[in-house]
C-alpha cells in the first residue's frame, strides 16, 4: 500500500516535470497556421461544446419569427460579422481562410439548429478563436435579431440576401456601440471585403452613409496590405493613421507623408491591388 502511494506520487512529479518541460522549452506550438493535433482538438472541442451546453440551456428563446426582427438583424450581420462568417455569394475573405478555427460558414450553418447556443456564443464569444463577445457593445434584443436572421440565412439566394440586408437601413446595436465599433480592425475589414466583391453584396447601400465614408479608403488600404506578404505586415498598422482616411491609396501623396515606410509598400500595393 505504502509503496503504492510513493509510486503514485513520483509518477505525479514526474508528470508536473514534463508538463513544465513542455511548456517551457516551447514545445507547443501557438501558429494560426499548423493545426491541432487530433487529440488536442477533440479535447478542446469537448469543452466548447459542453461550456456552451451548460450556460445556454436556461435560455429562453423568444419568438424569432418576426420579420422587423429578422431585417434589422440582417443589417447588423452583414456590417459586422461577413468579413469571417461570409455571406450567399461571398465565397471566402482574409479572414475567414487565414482564422485558426476556422469561423464557420453561418450562410451554410444557420444557427446549427440552436438558437439559444447561437445566442449564447454571439453575446459572449470563445476564447482564443477570434469569435468576439458582441455583448460588450449590443443589447440582447439586437443579438436575438441576428440569431432570427441566422436562421433564415441558409435559404437565401445572394440576391435575397442582398436585398434584405438593404432594406434594413444598415446596423443599429443599442448598447453600448461608440467610436470603438467605428475603428474596429472587423470593420474595416468587412468593408474592404465588400469593396473587393462589388456586386456580390451591395455593401456600400447597405453600410451606413456617414460616419463610415472616411473609413473606405483605409479599408482599401488594409486590405491590399492584407494581400502582401508577412514582411509587409508592419506597414498594415500604418494606414489606420491620420493621413489614411483619404490619402493611403494615392500613391504620389503618401511617400512624401511617410517616407520610411510607405515609399516601398505603397508601390507594391498598387501593383497588386490593379
Ligand atoms: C474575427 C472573426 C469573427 C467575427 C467578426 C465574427 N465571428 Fe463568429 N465566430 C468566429 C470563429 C472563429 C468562430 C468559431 C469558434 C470555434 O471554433 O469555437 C465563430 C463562431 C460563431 C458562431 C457559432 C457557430 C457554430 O454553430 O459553431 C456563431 C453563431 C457566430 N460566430 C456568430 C457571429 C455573429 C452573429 C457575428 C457578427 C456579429 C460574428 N460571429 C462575428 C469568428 C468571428
Amino acid at each position: 500500500m505504502k509503496r503504492t502511494i510513493k509510486t503514485l506520487a513520483a509518477a505525479g512529479v514526474v508528470a508536473v516535470i514534463m508538463g513544465a518541460g513542455v511548456v517551457h522549452f516551447g514545445v507547443f506550438n501557438v501558429g494560426a497556421d499548423e493545426p491541432h493535433s487530433d487529440p488536442v482538438y477533440a479535447l478542446l472541442s469537448t469543452a466548447r461544446d459542453r461550456s456552451i451546453a451548460v450556460r445556454s440551456r436556461d435560455i429562453k428563446v423568444p419568438d424569432l419569427s418576426e420579420e422587423a426582427l429578422i431585417r434589422e438583424g440582417a443589417g447588423n450581420y452583414n456590417s459586422m460579422c461577413i468579413g469571417c462568417h461570409l455571406a450567399p455569394g461571398l465565397a471566402g475573405t482574409e479572414l475567414s481562410k487565414s482564422l485558426y478555427p476556422a469561423p464557420p460558414n453561418l450562410s451554410k450553418l444557420g444557427v446549427d439548429g440552436n438558437p439559444a447556443a447561437a445566442f449564447w456564443i454571439i453575446k459572449h464569444g470563445i476564447k482564443s478563436t477570434g469569435m468576439p463577445a458582441w455583448g460588450k457593445s449590443m443589447a440582447d434584443p439586437y443579438i436575438w435579431g441576428m440569431v432570427a436572421f441566422l436562421q433564415q440565412l441558409p435559404s437565401l439566394d445572394a440576391e435575397q440576401y442582398t436585398a434584405l440586408a438593404a432594406s434594413s437601413g444598415g446596423h443599429q446595436h443599442g448598447g453600448g456601440e461608440t467610436k470603438m465599433h467605428n475603428h474596429e480592425g472587423q470593420h474595416d475589414g468587412e468593408k474592404g471585403v465588400v469593396a473587393g466583391h462589388h456586386d456580390a453584396n451591395a455593401p456600400e447601400e447597405v453600410a451606413e452613409a456617414d460616419d463610415h465614408h472616411g473609413e473606405k479608403n483605409s479599408a482599401h488600404a488594409h486590405d491590399q496590405a492584407a494581400e502582401l506578404s508577412e514582411d509587409e505586415s508592419p506597414e498594415h498598422a500604418q494606414p489606420p493613421g491620420g493621413e489614411a482616411s483619404n490619402a493611403a491609396p494615392a500613391a504620389p501623396a503618401t511617400p512624401a507623408a511617410q517616407p520610411k515606410t510607405h515609399t516601398h509598400d505603397d508601390g507594391k500595393d498598387h501593383t497588386h491591388a490593379k
